[in-house]
């Protein structure tokens, strides 16, 4: 069965058809990252205005990789997934919209998805035998938690950031370096080969699978105010929350008996990251799964996988279906 999948609940606008939950048939994604750099932040309403711009070509260019006729194309798919929470109001909105107007022209089935469960869900793409239950370390710009995917459509939250996510920490710091061009945190550490003794960071203690990152974003903001090096800083940080994750991790997968965990996010398109999680997989005999680089920050192929499981589940959206911010209760129900 295949899916077209939207996405749009943030700077990136992808379209994707993705066939029986994990095989991209087409996808492509225009990131809007030019259009806020100069702002230092993403502006919501330029983000929805850009999305309104690119999503009727792109969604041309995605139906035609299956017919060059828009209407044959349309004939071969089953449903239309779409994000409909978390992200941001404006943004959300144009990929709705768009998503409803060829379901109610086409008679096409509606199914709203939920991004971070999106997220999860891009560990089945080209089935690499992944099934659940599983643990899934989810690292992006707006999240950092620890889930367990149950089964394909429920997930519980083990633990949580309770102040900034990873993703958010690492951009604040590459934002406040001089670094021309500078785009991510191993931009600013690639000249750095190994670790400053004097630049340390602190662990915050938390008793169970919650997660703090405040402290260290503070730490490191003053460290390169007080004209450390930026890149040095960038090496340790990296290092330092890469290794505060992955111990949480490998802890939480042996309090709930689980031998298979994963990774997502944007952030976890991380090499570095990549590595240090499964050295430590390797050693205490856990399965470890993580999903190509382009398929962990936002895309729509994720979107298609978890609106395909969705849907054989019986979950199909009403064309009344709102979309949610972060704080809604509904964005809270992952
Ligand atoms: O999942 P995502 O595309 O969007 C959200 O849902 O937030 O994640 C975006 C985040 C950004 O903070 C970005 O800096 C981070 O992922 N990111 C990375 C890398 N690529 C993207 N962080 C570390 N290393 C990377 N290679
Ligand atoms: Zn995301």
């Amino acid at each position: 069965m295949k899916i077209l999948a939207i996405e749009t609940s943030c700077d990136d606008t992808s379209v994707a058809v993705v066939e029986d939950g994990k095989h991209v048939v087409y996808m492509k994604t225009v990131s809007q990252h030019n259009a806020h750099k100069l702002f230092g932040g993403i502006v919501p309403e330029i983000a929805s205005r850009k999305h309104l711009d690119v999503i009727y070509d792109l969604t041309r260019e995605v139906l035609q990789s299956l017919d060059t006729n828009i209407e044959n194309s349309l004939k071969q798919v089953g449903a239309i997934a779409v994000t409909f929470t978390p992200g941001l109001t404006g943004s959300l909105l144009v990929g709705l919209n768009f998503a409803k107007g060829i379901c109610l022209a086409n008679n096409i089935a509606l199914v709203g998805v939920h991004h971070l469960k999106a997220h999860v869900a891009a560990n089945y793409i080209d089935n690499k035998g992944i099934k659940p239950p599983f643990l899934c370390l989810l690292v992006s710009g707006g999240h950092t938690c620890i889930v367990k995917a149950e089964n394909y459509i429920k997930f519980r939250v083990i633990g949580k950031t309770r102040d900034d996510a990873v993703g958010e920490v690492f951009d604040k710091i590459t934002r406040i370096s001089d670094i021309p061009d500078c785009l991510n945190i191993d931009m600013m550490a690639k000249d750095i080969h190994e670790e400053n003794k004097e630049i340390k960071f602190t662990i915050p203690k938390l008793e169970n699978f919650d997660f703090s990152f405040s402290g260290m974003k503070t730490q490191a903001i003053n460290y390169i105010k007080s004209k450390k090096k930026a890149g040095e800083v960038a090496f340790n940080l990296r290092h330092t929350v890469f290794k505060y994750l992955t111990e949480k991790l490998l802890e939480a997968a042996k309090k709930n008996n689980c031998n298979k965990v994963a990774i997502s996010g944007g952030v976890a398109s991380n090499l570095y990251l990549r590595e240090m999680i499964l050295k430590e997989c390797r050693k205490n005999k856990i399965d470890f799964y993580a999903p190509e680089p382009k398929y962990c920050t936002d895309n729509a192929a994720m979107i298609g996988v978890q609106g395909y499981f969705e849907f054989i589940n019986g979950n199909i959206s009403q064309l009344d279906l709102n979309a949610y911010d972060s704080k809604s209760e509904i964005a809270k129900m992952f």
